[in-house]
């Protein structure tokens, strides 16, 4: 990863340089969050290839099927909602070794499940997992990064869910013949042993070490990754906010005075969900049957390259552009090519539907091509916006008294709307056509739209105690809601 400096002046040896240890800690803080986004990503997108083999196995019924692949989300959902407690109390980095070693039980029981009953057990496990994890990682990652790069560092972890959701896809089109199952869940306890192995070396973030009263931990964290700084400037006004702060449990987290800021992260994080991309991400293999693609062969290969590798190049977009441009322009840009290919899609299952009434599809017709096109619109566009500035910033607008359980709150909520839209999606299709359920996303592209126009602050190049002061400051929080585009945040 290369950090580049955008001249706010932070330097190790005075001249605006930083020197390579900076760059080495910067770069294990990235591998570590990428570790945790595989692990999401992973297992995403692994289950649906390994469902056939499980059936034949044990023989389940329909309903331990959906148990078997919905739960994770659920088991995820816990987890998050756990894990800002436990990040809070022991550490977001201790906390992230107890999610890898969650996550290695889990997969190593899901790969030797004697039976239907272990394997949901292993399935909760990993799930929980991934929950603790998805709070912990990029909260730490959040915390220990430079402002200036701080949305670069949290959008790496989107890249790696991507690069998890692809190799899933990848892993499910080699192994899907035979009775591999085993080996496709199993496979993923290794991205968490090499996570442990990560972090255990680095430090915890220096704003969890104030929290905690270890002063000194504090100030070598910093050194390490900013030698450059003002380093006791930096601590004083950590100090500062953090002895202002009344203590922070669950009902500070409610407390009128950051209900905004909560409002802001949850909805996000819902609307994330309710744009459709999951539905697009499980049951991709179907609508392209749907749109015409008559082969599963070239149903799956449409699957990994339409949307998983175009789901990883465009996270490129996000990662080289979401501390130069802004989270607000990238948002609003990603929501609108999201609910135009949206309706595009659903104008072209209207068309399909006609059609196969009176003439059953025998091939990819134009509809199924345009649709194919309009999908990779929708999964670029979502990939350089919602994907990763959802969690960027979700993990940049809430005070550090109550960061970790606030954002347990909103993660919390973007699984459980995740699980509502994976489990709800057929049922949704047989009562208002495909159609009808994309356009349903699409308006909620365009909520999404007017709620970040009105309500989300540009955060770009603020520290965190520059956001979070940013709440009670109506002149600042004015000017941040009109940020346009590159130079406009944080003047
Ligand atoms: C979402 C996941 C989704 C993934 C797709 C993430 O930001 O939270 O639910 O599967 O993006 O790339």
């Amino acid at each position: 990863m290369t950090v580049v400096s955008d001249g706010e002046g932070v330097a190790s040896d005075g001249a605006g340089r930083r020197g390579p240890k900076t760059g080495i800690y910067l770069l294990a803080v990235g591998v570590v969050i990428m570790l945790a986004g595989l692990l999401f990503g992973y297992d995403q997108g692994v289950i649906s290839g390994a469902l056939t083999g499980i059936q034949k196995q044990f023989s389940v019924g329909t309903f331990l099927l959906e148990v078997i692949t919905s739960w994770v989300t659920l088991g995820a959902m816990a987890g998050a909602l756990v894990g800002g407690s436990l990040a809070d109390r022991v550490g977001r980095r201790l906390t992230i070794v107890i999610a890898a070693g969650l996550f290695i039980a889990g997969a190593l029981t899901e790969a030797l499940a004697p039976g239907a009953g272990v394997l949901v057990v292993g399935r909760l496990l990993v799930g929980f997992g991934v929950g603790v994890a998805s709070v912990a990682a990029p909260l730490y990652a959040a915390e220990l990064a430079p402002s200036r790069v701080r949305g670069r560092m949290v959008s790496l972890y989107q890249l790696a869910i991507t690069i998890g959701i692809f190799g899933a896809y990848f892993a499910d089109y080699l192994l899907t013949q035979g009775n591999r199952w085993r080996i496709m869940l199993g496979i993923s306890a290794v991205p968490g042993v090499l996570l442990i192995l990560a972090i255990l070396p680095l430090p915890d973030s220096p704003r969890w070490y104030v929290k905690a009263g270890r002063h000194d931990q504090a100030k070598a964290a910093l050194h390490k990754v900013e030698p450059g700084m003002d380093i006791d400037a930096e601590l004083q006004s950590m100090e500062d906010l953090n002895e202002k702060e009344e203590k922070g449990g669950w009902r500070a987290v409610f407390a009128p005075a950051w209900r905004r800021p909560l409002v802001v992260g949850v909805t996000l994080a819902v609307l994330q969900q309710f744009t459709g991309i999951n539905a697009i991400i499980y049951y991709a293999d179907k609508i392209f049957a749907a749109a015409g693609f008559a082969s599963p062969v070239s149903q799956s290969l449409a699957t990994l390259w339409a949307i998983g590798a175009v789901n990883v190049v465009a996270t490129f977009g996000a990662v080289a552009w979401v501390d130069r441009f802004g989270r607000r322009p990238l948002l609003l840009i990603g929501a609108t090519g999201m609910g135009v290919s949206l309706i595009v899609v659903g104008i072209m299952f209207e068309k399909l539907g006609k059609a196969s009434t009176s003439h059953p599809p025998t091939g990819t017709s134009s509809e199924g091509v345009v649709t194919l096109v309009a999908l990779i619109v929708f999964i670029a566009s979502f990939a350089f916006s919602l994907g990763p500035v959802v969690w960027t910033i979700i993990n940049e607008i809430f005070p550090s008294h109550i960061r970790g359980k606030a954002v347990a709150v909103a993660t919390g909520a973007n699984w459980f709307a995740a699980w509502l839209v994976s489990q709800f999606f057929l049922s949704l299709v047989d009562l208002i056509t495909e159609a009808g359920t994309f356009w349903l996303f699409a308006g909620f592209c365009a909520v999404t739209f007017i709620f970040v126009r009105r309500f989300v602050p540009e955060t770009k190049g603020k520290s965190l105690e520059e956001v979070e002061v940013l709440w009670g400051d109506p002149k600042a929080m004015r000017r941040a809601l009109h940020a346009r585009g590159q130079g406009s945040a944080g003047e």
